[in-house]
């Protein structure tokens, strides 16, 4: 299993690229499976979920080729409308088969997902919404069958609570359903936004995507596509979190500045210098020290749960008491431990983590749990004396296109050890 190793002290300076985001890429993927004809998606992400995902549209009966980001995918068939234990088990996101196998194909078996490190994360309100458009849903042998024989029809679905994945599995499954769909309380997220814009230049009626009421008018097919995936802001926040906790001078390319509004408007009050020069360009620069600030965590547009482990890693340098707030997941504190394993004071109090900044960091073994833990120990190791080991990165190659190099170009002193 690779490790990092980091060598901590040096600040971040230069510029560092966003790649396309992830949690785009994944619905962006699956939505390909809606029509027979060729997909085409660019600023693809070469990171292992995305891996994942494209073993499981083959699985199904997708023909595909990948060019460096571009990946194309062709469906004439859905051959087995199957999300496998085997797939599903290492990639929740595979769930998001379920809403366009049973549109086009009119049934779907897909794996439960079993627990995750960060919380429970059932899927019931994604087939709560299917049955509402009116597929049989069963579960046996740790599978889901949900069926459709005679096509799905519209009807009027309201989230008890916004879920991401939910929103994008149902807006999936509503497009192909005849008559009209109503989503409220939906997510707001870019990623919804993004994956809404690619189905209707697939010729899908959609209104209201990015509010929490969208609305869907079913067409009886949907046609080729060649689409760019939107640039992931969770990558972006993380390099101008380390930016802001390395005291570096650096640039961030290629993102959305507006989709990174309360993390900048979060780390102007804890004193670091931002400035986005254009609309796709954010640059952060010391500003004298960081100030603590506490932070909650909400759905989008407000502070980003996949940015909150790497905001704790910054709280532990800030001069005094924060608290954060985790309001999204119920077990999102792993990376507290192995922070406090390199001298960072933090008590957890059940959602709650708070936080005695000043802490002078120093480098240790330490684990990653999950995708944005392993994230926040890299950006701590940056800033401890010594030298910090972080081992399981397999975590961090999920949602992160090579995050070793990157950080190097910009001055960090990081390896991989195979
Ligand atoms: C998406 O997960 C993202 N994943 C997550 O990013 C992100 O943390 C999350 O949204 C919140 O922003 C992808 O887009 C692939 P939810 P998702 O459904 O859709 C509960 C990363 O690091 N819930 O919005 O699975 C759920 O347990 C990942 O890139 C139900 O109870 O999250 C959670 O507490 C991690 N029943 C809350 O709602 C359901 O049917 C929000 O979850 C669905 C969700």
């Amino acid at each position: 299993m690779d490790k990092f190793v980091i060598d901590g002290g040096l600040p971040l300076n230069g510029t560092i690229a966003t790649s396309g985001a992830k949690n785009s890429a994944l619905p962006a993927l699956a939505a390909a499976l809606l029509t027979a004809e060729k997909v085409v998606l660019h600023r693809i992400p070469r990171v292992r979920d995305i891996r994942t995902m494209e073993r499981l549209l083959v699985n199904i009966g997708s023909e595909m080729s990948v060019d460096e980001e571009t990946v194309t995918i062709e469906t004439p068939k859905i051959l087995s409308p199957e999300a496998p234990y085997e797939l599903v088990k290492t990639m929740r996101a595979s769930s998001l088969v379920l809403g366009p196998l049973v549109a086009r194909a009119g049934r779907a078996r897909v794996s439960m997902p079993g627990g995750c490190g960060i919380g429970a994360r059932p899927i019931n309100f994604h087939l709560a919404g299917l049955e509402h458009l009116g597929a049989k849903i069963s579960q046996e042998y740790g599978y889901i069958e949900a069926v459709a024989p005679d096509g799905l029809k519209g009807g009027h679905i309201v989230f008890d609570r916004i879920t991401v994945t939910g929103t994008e599995d149902i807006l999936m499954a509503a497009v192909l359903a005849s008559g009209e769909t109503t989503i409220e309380n939906a997510a707001r997220e870019p990623e919804v936004v993004d994956l809404a814009a690619m189905l209707t230049k697939m010729g899908a009626k959609i209104e209201g995507a990015g509010s929490s009421l969208i609305k869907v008018q079913g067409v009886s097919q949907l046609h080729g596509v060649t689409h760019e995936i939107i640039a992931d802001r969770i990558e972006a926040g993380t390099f101008i979190i380390a930016g802001a906790i390395t005291g570096g001078d650096l640039t961030v390319t290629g993102c959305v500045t507006e989709h990174l509004g309360a993390l900048i408007e979060k780390l102007v009050d804890v004193g670091v210098r931002i400035t986005a020069p254009d609309a796709c360009t954010v640059r952060v620069q010391p500003d004298g020290g960081l100030r603590p600030a506490d932070m909650t965590t909400e759905e989008y547009p407000g502070f980003a749960t996949d940015l909150q482990a790497q905001y704790m890693a910054l709280m532990t340098q800030a001069d005094g008491i924060s608290i954060i707030s985790e309001t999204i997941f119920e077990n999102r504190f792993m990376h507290a431990q192995e922070l406090m394993r390199m001298g960072a004071r933090i008590r957890i109090e059940g959602g709650r983590a708070i936080l005695a900044g000043g802490s002078r960091l120093t480098g240790a073994g330490v684990i990653a749990s999950d995708l944005r833990a392993s994230a926040s120990l890299v950006l701590a190791a940056m800033v401890a004396k010594g030298e910090t080991v972080i081992d399981r990165v397999y975590h961090i190659d999920r949602g992160y296109e090579k995050i070793e190099e990157k950080l190097s170009a910009a001055g960090a002193r990081i390896r991989r050890v195979e």
